[in-house]
């Protein structure tokens, strides 16, 4: 048996085992075997347009990877310029490069309140939001059927700061739809690929802080909300954008997956990176600050359920978000990600391959 097919096995069987729906297989076994590395797939947010210019980039993501994800290009800000036009050529090369490397490509994002064109701003009724998100859905989920096995079909659907009667994050379709928008999301995307994986992505639920605390809550009680109206959904994305200066809420993460479970959804990490921007200015102890949170928040989730994948929010500090937003007041460049500028493998790598196996 190819080490593939032992581990989408596995990974199928785990799921199966774990009371889950039934398994999820990542990928049709017969596909070209992968670098597959152990028993967890990896993967990384890719910006696709350096795939034909930075050939070193390009190595690290086939060496490491059996899982990307498009930083951009499913985003509607990409894929939307205009309310007659869907722009693909992003995600077209992605999944084709996928294909060619043996990967698999997961989808994000099919509705979130973040990097909307402007046009959408006129959407204006109800009526109009209904089959403005439908058509998208259909469109795009319908294009990469049987292509893409998992989608992040509500990204961030949660408030910032839940209150009671206020849980459910402001966005255009939160506005014209009311919290509904996130079952007709999920049941568009059932409808179009009754195989895909449909995944609820949400960050701020690491740490020991009332807000993590309040927006776990939240999330659950969504979560719960839709499984008890058996609103098709199979898993929840723990972003994990971890503040590298904060702890890891260790028993209330693994609570929140403990209950997660329960309802028979999978877990996966979707977007990991740790945000060193208060950590200290020396590079050795910030890469050990910085592995150290990875795996306590890997650990928390690990001990409960084995996530179905793990994603890094990128795979080199030459190419991240963080300082977009966690600029260093030193000035010297973030640190958040499994490979340093250079491509080379940094201690975060090293927790990573721990928790999927590939470290054996
Ligand atoms: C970010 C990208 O990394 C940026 O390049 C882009 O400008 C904005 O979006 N959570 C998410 C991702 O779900 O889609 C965001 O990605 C980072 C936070």
């Amino acid at each position: 048996m190819r080490r593939r097919d032992f581990v989408f096995g596995a990974l199928g069987a785990g799921l199966a085992s774990s009371g889950a729906l039934d398994p999820f297989v990542w990928s049709d076994p017969t596909a070209k075997a992968a670098p597959v590395r152990g028993v967890i797939p990896y993967g990384t947010a890719v910006r696709t347009d350096l795939l034909d210019t930075e050939f070193d980039y390009k190595a690290a993501i086939v060496d490491h990877c059996q899982l990307v994800v498009g930083e951009g290009g499913l985003k509607w800000f990409d894929l939307r310029p205009s309310e007659d036009q869907f722009v693909f050529d992003q995600p077209d090369r992605l999944i084709d490069f996928a294909d060619r490397n043996g990967m698999q490509m997961r989808g994000h994002t099919l509705a979130w309140y973040g990097a909307m064109p402007d046009w959408t701003q006129t959407i204006a009724s109800p009526a109009q939001a209904e089959r403005e998100l439908v058509h998208h859905i259909t469109t795009v989920v319908g294009r990469y059927q049987g292509r893409i096995p998992s989608w992040d079909v509500v990204n961030e659907a949660i408030a910032e700061h839940p209150e009671s009667g206020a849980t459910i994050r402001n966005s255009i379709w939160q506005e014209r739809l009311g919290k509904r928008y996130i079952e007709l999301a999920l049941r568009t995307a059932a409808d179009v690929d009754p195989s895909a994986q449909l995944v609820i992505n949400d960050y701020n639920i690491e740490n020991p802080t009332q807000q993590c605390r309040d927006r776990r809550q939240a999330l659950l009680d969504l979560l719960r909300d839709l499984k008890d109206r058996d609103v098709p959904l199979h898993a929840v994305g723990i972003q994990g954008h971890l503040p590298g200066d904060m702890e890891i809420d260790k028993e209330g993460l693994s609570k929140f997956v403990e209950a997660v479970k329960g309802m028979q959804l999978e877990v996966l990490v979707t977007e990991l990176d740790v945000i060193d921007n208060k950590l200290p200015a020396r590079e050795y102890d910030r890469d050990q600050i910085v592995a150290a949170r990875a795996g306590d928040f890997l650990k928390a989730i690990s001990d409960v359920a084995r996530p179905s994948a793990i994603l890094t929010w990128g795979i080199t500090d030459r190419y991240t978000w963080v300082p977009t937003w966690f600029k260093r007041d030193d000035g010297k460049p973030n640190r958040p990600l499994p490979l340093d500028a250079g491509c080379r493998p940094k201690a975060l790598m090293k927790v990573i391959d721990e928790f999927t196996g590939a470290a054996e």
